[in-house]
């Protein structure tokens, strides 16, 4: 058994090679447009660096931190030279200076935070990682998605040089997800097999630690668009404000 995202890092971007980090930089464009002057953004849990390179590309400065060595090798391939990109794992790491004048969280990374105190904890990290009035937009894996989609479905796809199988299992308010990758080697395959958590979130509670962390909610979209998020939205994206202290 190896630690999320080990093994999983070295096919992470052929996995998700049709996911639109390019019209999700377009959206986060549009609402730091909007926001007052914003040049320096986070990118919190940034994985590999795919949603930084588009950002870089629309002018913004971006500086990445994760919770995964093995991610963050992989992004350097992605981002500019030059690139910003930490290694620490959260809620508990020190906020590092300068303040980043807006913040992100993209695909699905808050579900990963499961434990009772994780979520008010990485909202505090980024509030104090941001400018006032700076926002902070990320997207979760709506209830309706990981209950009814996911749930205790199995996945599994084979892209040659590497296959997958997702198993997941459904328990009260968390969903784990046995991956097992199988990723081409000098004779046959190499098996890896990783556990993830993800934890279901309501719309009252991503609230209530938003605002206890100091951050107003100004919006809730349906995938990084303009349409309002609803009862079937799989994955909510949220716009919070830093609000002064
Ligand atoms: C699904 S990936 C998303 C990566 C990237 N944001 C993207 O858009 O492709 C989730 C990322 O969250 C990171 N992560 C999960 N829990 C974390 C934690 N407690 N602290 C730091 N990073 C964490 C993982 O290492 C992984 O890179």
């Amino acid at each position: 058994m190896t630690a999320p995202y080990e093994a999983l890092a070295q096919v992470y971007d052929r996995w998700n090679a049709r996911a639109d980090y390019q019209r999700w930089a377009r959206f986060l464009d549009e609402c730091f447009t909007g926001s007052g002057s914003t040049t320096r953004v986070l990118d919190v849990c940034c994985g590999t660096g795919r949603m930084i390179g588009p950002l870089q590309r629309l002018g913004y400065q971006v500086a990445g931190v994760d919770g995964s060595a093995a991610m963050l090798a992989e992004a350097k391939a992605n981002v500019a030279p030059g690139t910003r990109l930490r290694h620490a794992r959260l809620p508990g790491a020190p906020p590092e200076d300068p303040v980043a004048d807006a913040a992100i969280s993209c695909f699905d990374s808050v579900n990963y935070f499961v434990g009772d105190e994780d979520l008010l904890g990485l909202f505090r990290f980024v509030a104090a990682s941001l400018r006032a009035g700076g926002l902070y937009v990320f997207d979760t894996n709506s209830p309706y998605k990981l209950r009814e989609f996911y749930g205790n479905n199995n996945f599994g796809d084979d892209f040659g040089e590497f296959a997958y199988v997702w198993r997941n299992r459904l328990a009260d308010q968390r969903i784990r997800f046995l991956i097992t990758i199988f990723t081409a080697a000098d004779s046959g395959y190499d098996r890896h097999e990783e556990v993830h958590e993800q934890r279901l979130y309501d719309v009252e509670e991503i609230t209530a630690a938003a605002n206890t962390a100091g951050f107003a909610v100004v919006g809730l979209k349906d995938n990084y668009s303009t349409t309002e998020a609803h009862e079937k939205t799989l994955r909510q994206t949220w716009i919070l404000r830093r609000e002064s202290t």
